[in-house]
């Protein structure tokens, strides 16, 4: 049998209310700072980690909680900001001037309603949280029903960031940033994240209190925790283990070590699901990229945007694929360039090809190296080895475009487009004039201008014929002897 503790005081009452628990949770996001230790042009939640921006990551994480609302906190750039956060369910309200995290916190208030409910803080430039450990922050607060859970974390260096103080008995007392903090405190290695779950209520009544710093004028959210531990509310820090989640980016040094972060987290994902990396130091896996088991990826690899890499498929080095889809069993690399493309199952690409976006490659087909293809469809088994420009074309199944081969798309006004039938032949060094048809099974003689449609089954060739003169090497060696 367990015996339940009788509650205290407001504890008490809290108790007898409904818990607001699994009330939707809802988000304030602070990306108003200046970011003046970036020294940048660039407002600093839109600096990149993982090709994205860090705004965004922190908005694709506090998604995945599934929030009634969220509130973004901007300031002076607010309207670059906003244009790269455009289309998300997201509300924007105004901390200009800056006066500090405190104050921002308020202005992000003013906008949500007056219902209760948990308040998630986020900041703007924490961006490598991982869903569930908010998930967890949320938890713990309506669990153990608390004012005021906040995720902590030990980095090697507790740096710039705010000392988690404790009392004798190892309650959380109060938040001290790093300027404030006596040489005691700083040697604390217990640091805040600076995310944050409240209690609304609470929240609201910490806001109202908190009072400008003496040392730099500005109104510090972290004055919250002290508050509430002395007014007896609960607070408590949820520790994450590892401290890489919780980096936060004040300078460039700090984006580094995101990116480097980042970077071997997304292989380490790769690698748990059945991929093989060859040198996990080199490769680069963007956060939205999906890759099948079995499919191996060699060093210098970069991987981007919506790319889908299927089973079994092979990348090799010095590759970028973008926003492509790599299906079962196909082969990409060395040296190749991919946007926007689609590779059809076993098909082979490189090395240095360069696939632009609209090109679509159905199975088995091969690409060689030196061809560019751009808005080309290449149907089943059909072949570019060498030196092609594909632009603008569809091409049917078993075709042979031979070396050299360009489809001049462009007559200087429009785009053009060509069209070259099943089991074709375009021999080497031919230009294709758009619009043009090359019929089913047709022939293209080698060095050829074609500008007229080529009929199906027929060959067409648009060269002078060749003129062999006999002896003239011998003739033109004697003269010069003389
Ligand atoms: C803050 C915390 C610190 C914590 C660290 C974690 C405070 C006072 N300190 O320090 O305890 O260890 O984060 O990364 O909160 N912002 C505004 N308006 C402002 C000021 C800041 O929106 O007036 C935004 C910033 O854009 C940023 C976030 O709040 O996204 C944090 O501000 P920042 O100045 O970077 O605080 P830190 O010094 O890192
Ligand atoms: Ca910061």
């Amino acid at each position: 049998m367990t015996v339940k503790k009788k509650p205290k005081g407001a504890a008490r009452a809290r108790a007898r209310s409904p818990r607001p628990a699994d009330a939707p949770v809802r988000v304030i996001v602070l990306a108003a700072g200046v970011g003046s230790r970036m020294r940048s042009s660039l407002p600093k939640v839109l600096h990149r980690v993982g090709g994205r921006p860090l705004l965004d990551a922190v908005l694709d994480t506090a998604e995945r909680l599934s929030p009634a609302e969220t509130v973004v906190v901007l300031g002076a750039a607010r309207a670059r900001v906003e244009t790269a956060i455009e289309g998300r369910p997201v509300r924007v309200a105004l901390q200009d001037p800056p006066l500090g995290t405190g104050d921002a916190v308020r202005c992000g208030l003013e906008l949500l309603d007056a219902s209760d409910g948990p308040i998630l803080v986020l900041s703007g430039d924490v961006p490598l949280l991982r869903p569930e450990t908010l998930a967890e922050l949320v938890r713990k607060r309506g669990a153990e029903d608390l004012d005021l859970a906040f995720l902590s974390f030990r980095p090697p260096d507790p740096g710039a960031f705010g000392r988690v103080v404790r009392d004798s008995r190892g309650r959380v007392r109060s938040i001290v940033e790093s300027k404030n903090a006596t040489p005691r405190e700083s040697k604390i290695a217990e640091v805040n994240a600076g995310v944050y779950c409240f209690r609304a209520e609470a929240l609201r009544r910490c806001i109202a209190a908190i009072r400008k710093n003496p040392l730099t004028d500005e109104f510090y959210l972290t004055d919250a925790i002290e508050l509430i531990a002395r007014a007896g509310g609960g607070v408590e820090a949820v520790e994450i283990p590892d401290w890489r989640e919780a980096w936060g980016i004040n300078t460039r040094r700090d984006l580094a070590a995101a990116e480097e972060i980042e970077r071997r987290r997304s292989v380490e994902r790769a690698l748990d699901s059945g991929v093989t990396v060859l040198d996990p130091a080199t490769v680069r896996i963007g956060p939205h990229v999906e890759i099948a088991p079995d499919a191996v990826l060699h060093p210098f690899v970069c991987l981007e945007g919506r790319t889908r890499i299927g089973e079994g498929c092979e990348v090799f080095p010095f590759t970028r694929i973008a926003d492509s889809q790599v299906d079962a069993g196909a082969a990409v690399g060395p040296h190749c360039d991919v946007e926007g493309a689609r590779i059809g199952p076993r098909s082979r690409v490189g090395p240095y090809s360069r696939l632009r976006p609209g090109t679509v490659l159905e199975e088995g087909v091969r690409i060689g190296n030196f061809v560019e293809t751009k808005n080309a469809v290449l149907g089943r088994g059909t072949k570019a080895l060498h030196l092609a420009y594909l632009g603008d074309a569809e091409i049917g199944a078993d075709v042979n475009i031979g070396a050299g081969v360009i489809t001049c798309n462009y007559d200087g006004e429009n785009k053009n487009r060509t069209e070259i039938g099943e089991g074709a032949f375009v021999g080497s060094d031919s230009q294709l004039v758009a619009p043009v048809t090359v019929g089913k099974g047709a022939y293209v003689g080698a060095g050829s201008t074609i500008t007229k449609n080529v009929p199906d089954g027929a060959l067409a060739i648009s060269r002078e014929g060749q003129k062999n003169i006999e002896g003239w090497a011998a003739r033109r060696k004697s003269k010069k002897a003389h």
